[in-house]
């Protein structure tokens, strides 16, 4: 999981290079470098670290050169050091490069490479990627017949940049399994993992596919096959996003702005799919067999969309984790299976290799993805946007929404094609949805009410999160908040399991989040909330019902909404808690430690 990012024409490529990084630092932040053509020499500078900090203790700026490639790391093969931060490099030198993936076989090539007289500084797989292609050079005509010859033998992800010092006009770049995108500029080029680390030179971007590379000059790209070599023409994506969208725009952290930016994501959600969900809900119509894989909050996602689709189009689809759908479920699907694939970045592994076993086992593959041209996009039959524009902060939270929004339209079309519901009622529901932005907006006003609940609770050292029905997603979703950024322990529960285990938890003063908004199970979730207050339980409800001040210690008073709408809403005041319980802890929420924004490898 790395950010690398490459840039050649006439501006000073460290300073293109440092900026573009720290945009990219969500992908990764533990060790960091870049190389510098400084007039022929491959000025390489690197360590363990934080970019800023690195940047400074050894002088990016003051490198000089219009060509380079940078890399910021999170660590797959070999501990954070300065050795092991990339770019790594051949023996002679002149073959400098930066990788973000994982090189399957390179165990077996080191030794092959090794045997032939090579000798590795660091413990990454990155560093033989260089040597083979040095090894490779030996018998070919050129580098760049060296290079798809190397290519060739590598297993598993990899997004490359790649500097040679004999040819001091282009940049090489591959694209496989782990994002690439081209920038290209008026007389300069630009290459990275994702836009924003470009986007304040170009917005014209071109998408590589898996098993492509580009060869760019100043002036120009040409995108190439790596097994057969052959040009591809790709089109060129005008990306939208401002940069000051992908930026903080004066909240302390990208997390609390993209909390807030929620309204406007779930309008934008509405408007970006009103025309596509009837086409794409006729489709799922065709289908007896409805099969959701996700991971992380799209699972929770997932989980809802569940419940919307059994309750709306009386539809009782499975909901896998990819992880262990990959492996498990090769002689479970076939061509009556579709396949709802939930990812943000539309770069999870688990989530990319699910969705290639449905395909290939002949199921139809639907993907709702947040990311414009990412990897799951080009594997699903058909694909709906969130529209929820760059998320930053690693927790998901306006993805999130987003992806709820979709869904939900998607289970109110379904319904409709299905006849499984009153178009009355239907009607009522696209209406309170509409309201969505409104609801949230209202509910963003508790935010410093929050905060002093977060205060009082910032010692507590685990968290319980109920809930049922539709509320069990909420309620899972909140623990993974809180966990995540806050580092506390929490577990979300469905709270008919309370009394089957986890009640044996509770004692005095633990903070036990009760979701229960007006619904099908709202007196039973009373009954649980009771069962855990006997115990000693601090009851916090998240509630629609007044009357819920009898049973808890604190009641936050949410909006009254159709109970199939209130995951929307619900989730906010505890992203918004777990966001003042990772501050008032004195984490950065934006970055929690061991985790990154898109999960690339297994
Ligand atoms: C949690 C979080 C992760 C992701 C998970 C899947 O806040 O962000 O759990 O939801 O890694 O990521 P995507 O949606 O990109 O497939």
């Amino acid at each position: 999981m790395c950010g690398i990012i490459g840039y050649i024409g006439d501006r000073n490529a460290a300073e293109v290079i440092l900026k573009g990084l720290k945009r990219l630092e969500y992908r990764g932040y533990d060790s960091a470098g870049v190389v510098i053509d400084d007039g022929g020499k491959l000025d390489v500078r690197k360590g363990a670290g934080r970019i800023d900090d690195l940047a400074e203790r050894l002088g990016f700026l003051e490198m000089n050169g219009n060509r380079g490639i940078g890399h910021t790391r999170w660590a797959t093969h070999g501990v954070p050091n300065d050795i092991n931060a990339h770019p790594q490099k051949d023996c002679t030198g002149k073959i400098v490069l930066v990788h973000n993936g994982i090189i399957e076989n390179f165990a077996e090539l080191k030794e092959e490479l090794l045997k032939k007289g090579h000798r590795f500084e660091s413990d990454t797989d990155t560093e033989v990627i260089a040597h083979l292609i040095e090894e490779e050079l030996k018998n070919s005509e050129n580098f760049e017949e060296a290079l798809r010859r190397a290519l060739k033998r590598l297993k598993g992800s990899f997004a490359l940049a790649i500097v040679y010092a004999d040819e001091p006009d282009r940049l090489y770049v591959v694209r496989n399994e782990s994002p690439l995108v081209l920038g290209i500029g008026d007389g300069e080029m630009f290459a990275a993992s994702d836009v924003p680390a470009f986007l304040e030179y170009t917005n014209k971007a071109v998408f590589l596919d898996d098993g492509e590379y580009a060869v760019i000059t100043k002036d120009s790209y040409v995108v190439k096959r790596i097994d057969t070599g052959e040009i591809v023409e790709k089109p060129i994506h005008e990306i939208e996003w401002t940069l000051e969208m992908a930026e903080k725009a004066g909240f302390p952290h990208f997390m609390l702005k993209e909390i807030y930016e929620q309204p406007g994501a779930i309008r934008d959600a509405i408007h970006g799919n009103r025309e596509v969900i009837k086409s794409v809900a006729e489709e799922i119509a065709k289908y007896e067999k409805v099969i959701f894989v996700a991971m992380g909050t799209s699972y929770h996602a997932a989980l809802a969309g569940k419940y919307l689709l059994q309750r709306l189009a009386k539809k009782a689809p499975l909901v896998e984790e990819a992880s262990e759908f990959r492996y498990e479920f090769e002689d479970l699907i076939d061509e009556n299976t579709l396949v709802i694939a939930i990812t943000q970045s539309g770069e999870t592994a688990d989530t990319l290799a699910a969705m290639k076993l449905a395909k290939r086992k002949g199921a139809k593959v639907l993907a709702i993805v947040n990311v414009v041209g990412s990897m799951a996009t080009r594997i699903a039959d058909l694909t709906l946007y969130t529209h929820a524009g760059p998320e930053i902060g690693v927790a998901a939270t306006k993805t999130y929404t987003t992806q709820l929004t979709v869904l939900t339209m998607l289970a109110i079309e379904l319904a409709r094609i299905l006849g499984t519901a009153d178009e009355k009622y239907l009607e009522e529901l696209e209406r309170t949805l509409e309201r969505a932005p409104e609801l949230v907006e209202q509910v963003l006003g508790y935010n410093s009410s929050l905060r002093e609940l977060a205060e009082t609770l910032k010692d507590r050292k685990d968290f319980f999160y109920i809930g049922r029905g539709i509320s069990v997603p909420t309620a899972l979703e909140g623990a993974l908040k809180l966990k995540e950024i806050s580092y506390i322990h929490a577990e979300g529960i469905s709270a008919g399991e309370l009394k089957h285990g986890p009640l044996a938890l509770l004692e005095d003063g633990v903070p036990v989040i009760a979701i229960n908004p007006s619904g099908r199970v709202f007196e039973k979730m009373v009954s649980n909330m009771e069962e855990a207050r006997a115990r000693g339980a601090m009851i916090i409800a998240l509630s629609d019902r007044k009357e819920l001040e009898r049973v808890s210690d604190v009641l936050i008073e949410m909006p009254p909404v159709d109970e199939l709408l209130t995951p929307i809403i619900y989730v906010v005041p505890l992203q918004l808690l777990a966001y003042h319980l990772a501050v008032l802890r004195g984490n950065d929420p934006d970055k929690p430690r061991n985790l990154a924004k898109s999960v690339t490898v297994e």
